[in-house]
């Protein structure tokens, strides 16, 4: 054997539970007993003295934690990072174990003040790779990795808690000797537990039930194949000795009441130094928000996307408006665990309209499509919002604003032109924007205030049977005013709006010109057609509302009606089609574009089975539109919603929740849904569109 082990502990004679900084302390204030504990720790220091030699550091009286050692720094050869505690009450020990170490020859290193490191509390040499695993989320603090891989010339892994049962690392983490380690998977999150099945072997790793982490079986004092712990299950106990380790159990439960045990009330001093690469893959970035960013829960919805997403923040400058219309700004340190957690949470904040503020990455990144249709792997996937990419220092727009596409650059003789395009039509020659660097997209604070007397019921989203008729009278207004100036409304209808008896209203709407385009699928227009000519709707008079003896053959004779014909133009023209949706589209020349699916009959001769096709129709048929209204057709609203940029107002109708709350979900400003009977909300529609007319007359 090598030399003796070296551990350093500290005897509990101040110690007690005082204060609450955990969750095992709740409840056990001054409950632990003084006796019990003295005989506890005796037993622990007892058992320890056999496998390794003990040194003391003197107890402080206002210190009753300092009985936990591990939390006294992180030691590795002859260096020492002082612990810096997060809790105030703890920070009181932080001098003490400093002289210890000093008066032991090792050299100190002190970490920023606020930025906290809780020691071997929550950083573990792996007993194998010679890396260090580091823990984060509750007391130490991602940004100190960087300095414990500088400092002790180390690789450092981080690992995010998330229960805060587990808050130090070193209570649900515990490498053991050949690389075993011993651990709770439960408290880390998906990304940790990845990067620990990634770097430690499926036939080492002993994962623990909940029962034995809550005895805190991970709080173990390793020496060679000995484990030394508070309380272990039968079938832990099993498992460790068949990966050849002989188990000592002590009981510590006094030193539970403070939320610690075995390893808590030790540290290891003799840590000899590997060979490994000091690294650390902590990731810093500063971003900057501006808007009403109170108001808006912006700031709150940023923070909440870094943590959720595996990163934490730090505020740095918070500037807040003097006026209730003047805009905020906030700039806040991002740091992540590695780059590509970081590329993720960038994009989210991006998504927010963040603005990275990093000199060095305000360029956008480029990489060239190598591939027709495919996409370098980190291309930043577009939203709804305008996005300004960075390129040769100035911000360039990007055309074509929609949701789900890669930013495609290529370079023109007056410069580069953006373009925001679906992955199938990436071309080579191209380069599209990849990362999240020298990205900002534009929320609309300004459509905000300017909107908030005319669309004030907006923001509520999903809109109640009451708010009914403000809709009503909302669209009225607005299908009014885009008529007279000349702008553009896009109508997205499926069948329900001829089963619901919308379609006499639908027709008077395309008649005054307030439709400049229609989308839909087979469906409407076969349902319209059989309605137009048989008087039915799949069968069903439509005036009687009961079924017709044969009627389920309406539906099938009328699209071969068209088919004879050659297109629904070509019925009109003919005089066999005589009313209906699409007799007024063609009639009108309002253009048209059915969409094709996998459950339609027939299809028409219209309908487009090309998808393809049809998605580049739908795209072209609302450019430069002002308002679309969705009229019950979850499919074709949603894929309209996909290719509408922010700014365009989408008034979405159906009966079905669901439908409405995805539509209104955008997250724009200008969408709203309403719950209701479509062929109801036409009547009403056209009704006020009436009264206004009226208005106007008199
Ligand atoms: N009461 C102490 C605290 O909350 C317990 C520390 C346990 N130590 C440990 N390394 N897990 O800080």
């Amino acid at each position: 054997m090598t030399d003796k082990m070296r551990i350093l502990m500290c005897a509990p004679d101040h110690y007690d539970v005082d204060y609450v900084i955990n969750p095992w302390m709740e409840g056990n204030i001054h409950r632990s007993s003084r006796e019990l504990a003295e005989a506890q720790w005796d037993k622990l220091y007892q058992v320890l003295q056999t496998y390794a030699t003990i040194d003391l550091v003197e107890p402080q009286k206002g210190s009753p934690d300092m009985v936990f050692t591990a939390n006294a720094g992180l030691i590795l050869g002859d260096t020492v990072v002082l612990s810096r505690f997060f809790h105030p009450e703890r920070q009181g020990e932080e001098p003490h174990f400093q002289a210890w170490f000093e008066s032991q020859g090792y050299k100190v290193h002190l970490l920023p003040k606020n930025l906290p490191f809780e020691g071997a509390g929550d950083a573990l040499m792996d007993r194998a790779g010679g890396w260090l695993w580091a823990g984060y989320g509750f007391r130490s603090q991602l940004d100190s990795h960087p300095y414990l891989a500088e400092w002790l010339d180390v690789e450092v892994l981080s690992l995010r808690l998330v229960d805060r049962r587990f808050y130090h690392l070193d209570t649900c983490f515990c490498p053991l000797t050949d690389g075993y380690l011993l651990y709770y998977p439960a408290a880390f999150d998906t990304y940790s537990n990845r990067s620990i099945e990634l770097r430690v072997p499926a036939e080492k790793r002993i994962a623990i039930e909940e029962a034995d982490a809550v005895n805190f079986a991970c709080n173990t004092v390793n020496i060679d194949r000995v484990v030394v712990m508070n309380k272990v299950s039968d079938g832990l106990k099993q498992t460790l000795k068949g990966h050849g380790f002989s188990v000592v159990e002590t009981p510590l439960t006094e030193f539970l009441k403070a939320g610690g045990a075995a390893k808590c009330l030790t540290l290891r001093v003799t840590e000899p130094h590997q060979e490994s690469p000091q690294l650390s893959t902590v990731q810093n970035r500063t971003i900057r928000l501006e808007g009403h960013l109170l108001d808006s829960g912006l700031v709150n919805r940023a923070l909440d996307t870094i943590v959720a997403g595996g990163g934490s923040f730090q505020v740095a400058n918070f500037k807040l408006g003097e006026q209730r219309l003047d805009t905020s700004v906030a700039e806040v340190k991002v740091s992540a665990p590695d780059s590509i957690v970081m590329a993720d949470i960038m994009g989210q904040l991006i998504d927010l309209g963040a603005i990275d503020t990093a000199p060095d990455i305000s360029e956008a990144k480029l990489a060239p499509v190598t591939q027709p249709g495919v996409a370098a792997d980190d291309f930043y996937a577009t939203t709804i919002y305008p996005t300004e990419i960075s390129i040769a220092g100035e911000w360039i727009l990007v055309q074509g604003q929609r949701m789900d596409g890669a930013i495609a650059v290529t370079q023109t003789a007056t410069g580069a032109v953006a373009q925001c395009k679906l992955l199938r039509d990436l071309q080579v020659g191209e380069s599209v924007v990849v990362g999240s660097a020298g990205i900002r997209t534009k929320r609309a604070t300004t459509t905000l205030k300017k909107n908030t007397e005319e669309f004030s019921f907006m923001g509520a989203g999903v809109s109640s049977e009451r708010r009914v008729e403000l809709v009503v009278e909302q669209v009225a207004w607005d299908l009014r005013r885009i008529r007279d100036r000349g702008g553009k409304v896009a109508v997205v209808a499926g069948p329900v709006v001829i089963h619901t008896g919308g379609s006499e209203h639908l027709n008077q709407l395309i008649r005054e010109g307030y439709v400049h385009a229609l989308l839909g699928g087979n469906a409407i227009a076969v349902h319209d057609i059989e309605q137009s000519l048989m008087g039915t709707s799949l069968g069903v008079d439509m005036q009687l509302g009961v079924s017709v003896h044969g009627g389920h053959r309406h539906h099938l004779k009328a699209i071969n009606t068209i088919r004879r014909c050659g297109s629904i133009a070509k019925a009109v023209e003919q005089g066999v089609l005589r009313s209906g949706v699409m007799y007024e589209c063609v009639k009108h020349n309002v253009p048209f574009s059915l969409a094709g699916s996998i459950r339609d009959d027939g299809p028409l001769p219209d309908t487009k089975m090309d998808l393809i096709e049809a998605q580049a129709e739908y795209a072209r048929l609302i450019e430069g539109a002002d308002l679309i209204l969705m009229l019950s057709s979850m499919l074709h609203s949603i894929g309209v919603g996909n290719m509408t940029p922010a700014g365009v107002k989408m008034v979405c109708i159906d009966i079905n929740p669901a439908v409405v709350t995805k539509l209104s979900d955008r997250g724009s400003i200008e969408s709203i849904g309403v719950v209701t009977d479509v062929g109801l909300f036409l009547s009403l529609l056209v009704q006020q569109l009436n009264k206004l007319a009226g208005l106007v007359e008199s």
